[in-house]
């Protein structure tokens, strides 16, 4: 049936397509707006598929309204940098062209028929300036800029980018961009950039130190993830039993793509979850994750090769083995947390139970899923063992399995 919505585990949501949050409701908005009223450069960072994008586009169509003020707004992937590696001339030619192009289809043409012209005169290293005061110049409404994977850029392209940036940023905002946001996985205060044109290490921060905040996009809280599965349930009449919706939050931690991706499998995949006459149990969701963990999606793959670096490895793998002593600095935590895979808060444990099911199959080394993952729940708060609940938990787990 066409225009029925779906849980949509691939991009961006678009509201008429999917069923969602509204993706402006799960950012403060005075949080964002207030920086770019006040003419501020800031970065918004979160782990892969949390909703950047999806926020991102909603605040484009939001400031490009009028509601909030008068202000041309243009979103751009500078992701099409990204082939060209260090090769700056390469990367920069692909960025304006994605940034004119993201323009055009606003219907501002400017850009796009001058930003040759300007490669040639600036060269690249000056290019992106020079458009985007010229542009700027040209436009009565202040320029809000919006750069979407700023981290898939890397070495002389990234610090060609931010330095380019920072140069203009006293002549704003009629002379520059009123407000850009950065946004990508990493703040980019921690951005080491190993530039092959500078011998030192350049930090992000050095390159770019006109930013004014980061902001970080969350998970799902519990009331976002029963607000999606009402969707489907008002849509069709198939609803969650209440186990189920508790269990979703519960195995997701409301990480969105997860959530997402649990939901399509079990109504739109499974054989019995099509049935609309049938409610989504808890049971439904396990073999759903089941499903999940097997098919191995781009998700869960994105996030396992990480595992192949040290920095990260040190980070989880005393998380799974437990006692160890820890050998991570603050650095390396900073850098597992903003990917995602660990808990932002503490106590430190992998970011929610799916996750931890799929890193230790993924680590060289054979640890036994959930064996020791989580410690907390004998250990007592000096550190010793609590005979209390661990006699519990035995308990529980005796009722659960003695007929084997
Ligand atoms: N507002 C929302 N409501 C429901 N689901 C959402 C929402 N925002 C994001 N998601 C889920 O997260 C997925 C990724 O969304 P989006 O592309 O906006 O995130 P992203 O952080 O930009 O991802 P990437 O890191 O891949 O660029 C969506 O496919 C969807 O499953
Ligand atoms: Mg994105």
């Amino acid at each position: 049936m066409a225009g029925m919505r779906f849980f949509n585990t691939s991009g961006p949501v678009v509201a008429a397509d999917h069923y969602c949050v509204p993706p402006l409701a799960r950012l403060e908005l005075e949080e964002i707006l207030t920086p770019v009223r006040q003419k501020r450069y800031f970065v918004l960072h979160a782990p892969r598929q949390t909703g950047k994008t999806s926020a991102l586009l909603a605040l484009r169509d939001l400031l490009n309204g009028g509601a909030a003020g008068d202000y041309r707004c243009v979103y751009a992937n500078v992701e099409v940098g990204q082939a060209g590696r260090e090769d700056v001339g390469r990367a920069m030619r692909a960025i304006l062209d994605e940034l004119a192009d993201r323009a055009r289809s606003l219907g501002d043409e400017y850009l796009d028929g001058v930003w040759p012209d300007i490669l040639v005169k600036s060269g690249p290293d000056g290019a992106l300036r020079a458009a985007l005061a010229r542009w700027s110049e040209a436009t009565p409404a202040p320029l809000v800029l919006l750069l979407d994977e700023i981290d898939s850029l890397v070495g002389d392209t990234l610090v060609s980018v931010l330095r380019q940036l920072r140069a203009g940023y006293d002549r704003r905002p009629e002379g520059f961009p009123q407000s850009v946001v950065l946004s990508g996985v990493r703040d980019v205060r921690d951005y080491r950039i190993r530039a092959s044109s500078e011998k030192e290490l350049v930090t992000g921060g050095s390159a770019f130190n006109i930013k004014a905040e980061s902001l970080r996009l969350g998970d799902f809280c519990a009331e976002d993830v029963r607000a999606l599965v009402a969707q489907h349930a008002g849509e069709t009449g198939q609803a969650f039993t209440p186990e189920a919706v508790d269990l979703l939050h519960e195995q997701t931690r409301g990480q969105p793509w997860l959530v997402n991706a649990l939901c399509y499998e079990a109504c739109f995949r499974s054989e019995a979850g099509r049935d609309r006459g049938h409610p989504i149990t808890a049971d439904a969701l396990r073999a759903a994750q089941e499903a999940l963990i097997l098919r191995r999606d781009t998700h869960l793959d994105q996030l396992t090769d990480k595992l192949e670096e040290d920095r990260v490895r040190r980070v989880v793998e005393p998380l799974l083995s437990g006692g160890e002593k820890q050998t991570f600095s603050d650095r390396d935590l900073e850098y597992a947390r903003d990917l995602g895979l660990v808990a932002r808060e503490d106590p430190l444990r992998i970011a929610n139970p799916i996750y931890a099911e799929v890193v230790p199959r993924e680590l060289t080394y054979a640890v036994q899923a959930g064996l020791v993952e989580d410690v907390a729940w004998y250990v007592d708060t000096d550190g010793g063992l609590d005979l209390g609940k661990l006699l519990a938990a035995f308990q529980a787990f005796f009722r659960e399995h003695s007929e084997h």
